[in-house]
Formats: structure tokens, sequence, C-alpha cells
């Protein structure tokens, strides 16, 4: 077999496949190896010939390309399929994808567009299906893994509603540092439309949370590891998709289901979020055993910080759920952290100093601050020993202290009609 990309146009139209193939004849590393002009005849061809990739036409009579994608998918799961569309509706879009296209292009499009489209998903190509092996206790110690086993399917959210607050360099940085503890530790990248947690890794994203939300039914343990990227730190990752408009396939139920089966692989599982709420990121939010909530020291973003908390009151939130921490800390500027402490009434867990050599260099590489020649830095010590207090957090022996705690607290009938509440009140 050739080295070149092989193609299967798909359209019912003869000259529109005509002005295709010709777009890509004196492309060097590509092949058009046959066409179809009906959805039944490319799931036929696309069995005979196995093509790389497969340019379907969405909209042709019998067989449509929504269907002819699906049946594909099935039967030569190794064919990406790009969608050529003249519809722009979403939902188009949205069913083409969820039938499992990797891509799509408008029509009427150019060479180039075409080429660059082929090239992209052909490069991005899922690779041979893995399965993950659940690291054991004893390989934890061989790795140097130092604190308390904690419980299975610590769920932590890193959030800020502020963006730009370091909500991505913390998580990325927390969870490489877990990793490297021998921790088994699964990364989200919740930023679904703008997700930074691949490059910031320098991962491919190849896989994502995308190929998962088609397959609902049928999720298990192995479908749901197979789309995870490995690091080298041994941290596993569910990538954000690939295209910002593809984030709202990512459903809230799917989301919570997808999460109740990860609880059960991983020790911890962290989710990068964006700072804007909706129905998805709240629940994401609902599901986390906590909230990491990074803030600094200036009044805007002290001002969504307490919005926030307000927020995490109304949901009913426990209050040592959601925890403070500083990023950009600083003596010198700023509200003080004792005040921001004091004044939220919440307690700061973490506070990561300002390094923007570092940080910036670190992201730019892709080399995480924690394992890079960074690592003696003192935001990197602050970010290795935010790790290990995640690990004190939830050892076991801490949540009977907390149930302690619990069971004092205000009797539920008082907490139903909100008395004992005043005084757990953001900033009151
Ligand atoms: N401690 C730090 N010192 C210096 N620069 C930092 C620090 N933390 C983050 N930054 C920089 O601030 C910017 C935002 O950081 P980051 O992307 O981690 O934030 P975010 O909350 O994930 O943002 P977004 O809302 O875009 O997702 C980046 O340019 C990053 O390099
Ligand atoms: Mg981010």
């Amino acid at each position: 077999m050739s080295d070149k990309i092989r193609v299967l146009i798909v359209d019912d139209l003869p000259e529109t496949r005509e002005n295709v193939r010709k777009l890509l004849q004196f492309e060097s590393d590509v092949e058009v190896i046959a066409q179809a002009g009906n959805g039944e005849q490319a799931v036929e061809l696309a069995k005979q010939h196995r093509p790389d990739i497969i340019l379907m036409d969405i909209n042709m009579p019998g067989l449509d390309g929504i269907g002819a994608s699906q049946a594909i998918g099935q039967h030569v799961p190794s064919a990406q399929i790009i969608i050529m569309s003249v519809q722009s509706e979403a939902d188009y879009l949205r069913r083409a994808m969820l039938a499992g296209a990797r891509d799509f292009l408008m029509k009427p499009f150019s060479g180039d567009e075409l080429i660059t489209a082929i090239r992209r998903v052909h490069t991005m190509r899922p690779a041979v299906r893995e399965v993950a092996v659940p690291a054991t206790t004893a390989e934890r110690h061989d790795r140097g893994g130092r604190a308390p086993a904690p419980r299975e399917g610590n769920i932590i959210s890193i959030y800020s509603p502020k963006g730009g607050s370091g909500c991505s360099t913390i998580a990325v940085n927390l969870s490489v540092a877990l990793a490297d503890q021998g921790y088994k530790t699964l990364l989200i990248d919740g930023s679904l439309q703008f997700g930074d947690v691949a490059i910031m890794l320098d991962l491919k994203p190849s896989r994502s949370i995308v190929d998962l939300m088609d397959r609902m039914v049928d999720l298990d343990v192995d479908l749901v590891t197979s789309v995870l990227v490995t690091h080298e730190s041994g941290l596993r990752v569910l990538m954000a998709p690939p295209r910002p408009e593809m984030a709202d396939l990512v459903t809230e139920e799917k989301m919570k289901a997808l999460l109740e089966i990860l609880r059960t692989q991983f020790e911890f599982i962290l989710i990068d979020n964006s700072a804007s709420l909706n129905d998805v990121a709240l629940s994401v939010l609902d599901v986390s055993d906590r909230i990491f909530l990074v803030t600094q020291q200036s009044l805007p973003t002290l001002k969504n910080v307490s919005r926030f908390f307000d927020l995490a009151n109304t949901l009913d939130y426990e209050r040592s759920k959601v925890l403070l921490i500083v990023n950009r800390a600083s003596d010198k500027q700023g509200i003080s952290v004792k005040d921001i402490g004091d004044t939220l009434k919440r307690p700061v867990i973490a506070t990561i100093p300002s390094d923007e050599d570092a940080v910036t260099r670190a992201a730019d590489q892709g080399r995480p601050l924690v394992t890079s020649k960074a690592r003696k830095r003192p935001i990197s010590n602050s970010l290795t020993k935010l790790a290990e207090l995640t690990v004190t957090e939830f050892d076991p022996k801490k949540d009977i202290e907390d149930k302690a705690q619990k069971s004092a607290r205000a009797p539920f009938w008082k907490r139903l009609f909100g008395f004992g509440r005043q005084s757990e009140a953001i900033g009151g």
C-alpha cells in the first residue's frame, strides 16, 4: 500500500465529485482511490478499499451522508470522515459530528481548504486503541509515593470566576505533580471551547471528549480510556474538542455519565474549567468533591469570587468543598492574602507566586514547571506543595474528621428554612 493519503469521494452529483478530484490531482501526498454516488455505495467502497479519508456529502438520495457515516464508523473505523455540506446550520454539523465525522467543509471550498482539512484530519487520526492499566499500590511506592493512599475517584475542579486567573497553569502542574508522585491521575480539559491543556503538555490532541459523545449507550471503561492521551509523567488526559463549535456536543447528562465511569479508574481526576458557567460546567462543579477556586489579589477578581461564593451557598455546597488558591501572589501589590481569607471567610490553602518568565516558557515549550528545569523555582515548589496538600485533603482519616464536623452543623430543618445560613454567607 502506498504512503499517500487514500481518499474516497462521496457525492450524488458527478460534477461535484469531478471538481473535488481535480482539486486534489496535483497533491503528491493524496490519492483519490474511488468515488461513490450515494450512501450505500460509499459504505461498500469503504469496506472494499479501506480509505484513510472519506469526503462525504450530506444530502444524497437514499442513505444520506449521516447514515453512511454511521455505518462506516462501525465497519471501517479507521476511515476518517470529512463532511462536505452547503448547510451551515449547527444542527447538520452536530448530527454529522455525532455520526462520527471528524471535520467539515462548507461548499464551495477552495483547494487549500480541502487539502488542509485532509492533512489535518489524517495527522490527527486516532492511534490504536489503548487500554489503561491501573497502577497498583506497589507501583506507586516504587515511584516514590510518600503520602497516604487517597480514596479512589476524587474529583477536583480548578475554577475561577475570572478568566485568565491561572486555572490551566495550576491544573496542568498539579496533575503532573500528582502523576509524578505515582498517583493514578486524569486531567480533563474542561475548557471545552478553547482548551489549552494539549499545548501546555505538548500533546497531540488526536482523540477528544467528542469521540465519546455519540457512544453513550455502549460507554464502558475500555471505550472511555481508549480516548485518553498519555503524558510522559504517566498523567492521562481527556482532551477538549478540536474545534470550538464542537463544544456544545458535550451535554450535561453525558458529562455526568462519563465522570461516573472515570471515577472508578483514577485516584485523582482534575478538571481545568473555564470561567463561564453553563449547564455542563455547573454539573461538573456539582459532582466535584472539591473546587479549587483560583483568585488573584485584585478587586475585580475578588468581586467575582465573592459572587461565586453566593452561588455556592445557593447551591448548598458544603463549606469545605470550595478552597481558595491565590495565584500570582505578591506581598507588595493588591489586597493581602490575609485580608482575602478574612473577608471571604474561607481558608487560603495555597499561594502561588508570580513568575512570568518560568510560566510563559513552560507553556510555550509544553513542559510543566514541576518536572522541568524550573522545578527548583519558588513557583514550582508551591505547586508541588499544593499536590502534597491535595493528597492530604483526601486522606481517609480527614474524611472521618469532616464527617464529625458535619454532624455538628445546624440540623437539617434549620438549614432547610435558612436558619444558620446567614453565618455561612460570604462576605457577610
Ligand atoms: N503564577 C503565575 N505567574 C505569572 N504568570 C502566570 C501565573 N499563572 C498564570 N500566568 C499567566 O497568566 C495567563 C493566564 O494563565 P492560564 O491560562 O493558566 O489562566 P486560565 O485561568 O486558565 O485562563 P483562561 O480563562 O484563558 O482559561 C497566562 O499567560 C499564564 O502564563
Ligand atoms: Mg484556561
